[in-house]
């Protein structure tokens, strides 16, 4: 099967765990990969740690290259420089991460980026060869006003940039009350807001169809099959499941 058409199953560690725990559960999502074979052959793995301990699982992961991806939960808006405390895109590119998460919720909503950064750190991330996971997702109080499709529309619009396709971008529909909450959105939702996604992405992109949309947003083994078996669901962007090796591979299975 062709990469493109892999379901994408990616875990979003957040900031957890120590450096001996981000190592034990790499080696167990491997092992559990490998255990696993025809079961998850058309899934493609990443995962995307923190960014302290990135360097120390790559030295797993370069000699099982095939089995699991790494990326990175954000990146500057910049490039190399005085920048105090940014880790830029040519860094993660340069130590081996092929994915980077971009515009997550969290950062939106805590942190505070916007739109502007947002599309600065896409830029970035392209320029330096990284495919970028760009999420997007409305709040409670967005989808309670019936605003969800016209926050979800901006927040892809403002990615409408040279060189994005459907190889260096996938995105991820996250709505924000689905997060870290156990309630996942319903599969009503979930394939509603999908088919809204693929047709906006049919606006901006030439090769729309070929772009993966995830859904994320409490993805758990026993709602996995349901979820990313709704048309357009190409895979799943996942928190708190990942962080244990088994949840993150049975999700995998249940949507094979
Ligand atoms: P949970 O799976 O813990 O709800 O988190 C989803 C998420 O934010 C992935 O980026």
């Amino acid at each position: 099967m062709d990469r493109i058409m892999k379901k994408l199953i990616a875990g979003n560690w957040k900031m957890n765990g120590s450096l001996q725990d981000a190592c034990e559960l790499c080696i167990a999502v491997m092992d559990k990969i490998e255990k696993n074979g025809a079961a998850v052959s058309d899934c493609e793995f990443l995962i995307c740690p923190p960014a302290l301990h990135i360097g120390s699982l790559l030295n797993y992961l370069k000699d099982r290259p095939d089995i699991v991806k790494v990326g990175a939960q954000d990146c500057a808006a910049y490039d190399n420089g005085a920048y105090t405390g940014e880790i830029s895109a040519a860094m993660f590119a340069d130590i081996g991460c092929e994915y980077v998460i971009i515009g997550h919720s969290e950062r939106r909503h805590i942190i505070g980026e916007g739109d502007e950064i947002i599309v600065k750190k896409v830029k970035k991330a392209i320029e330096n060869g990284l495919r970028v996971i760009l999420c997007v997702g409305e709040t409670q109080g967005e989808r309670d006003k019936g605003s969800a499709k016209e926050i979800v529309a901006k927040q892809l619009e403002a990615v409408k940039i040279d060189g994005i396709n459907s190889e260096n971008l996938v995105i991820a529909y996250e709505p924000v009350w689905a997060i870290g909450t156990g309630n996942a959105a319903t599969v009503d939702d979930v394939k509603k807001m999908h088919a809204f996604i693929r047709a906006k992405l049919k606006e901006m992109l030439a090769d729309s169809d070929n772009l993966r949309i995830l859904y994320g947003g409490s993805v758990k083994v026993d709602n996995a099959a349901q979820l990313l078996n709704i048309e357009n669901v190409n895979g799943a962007l996942i928190g708190g499941a990942s962080l244990d090796a088994k949840s993150f591979v049975d999700i995998a299975k249940a949507a094979n």
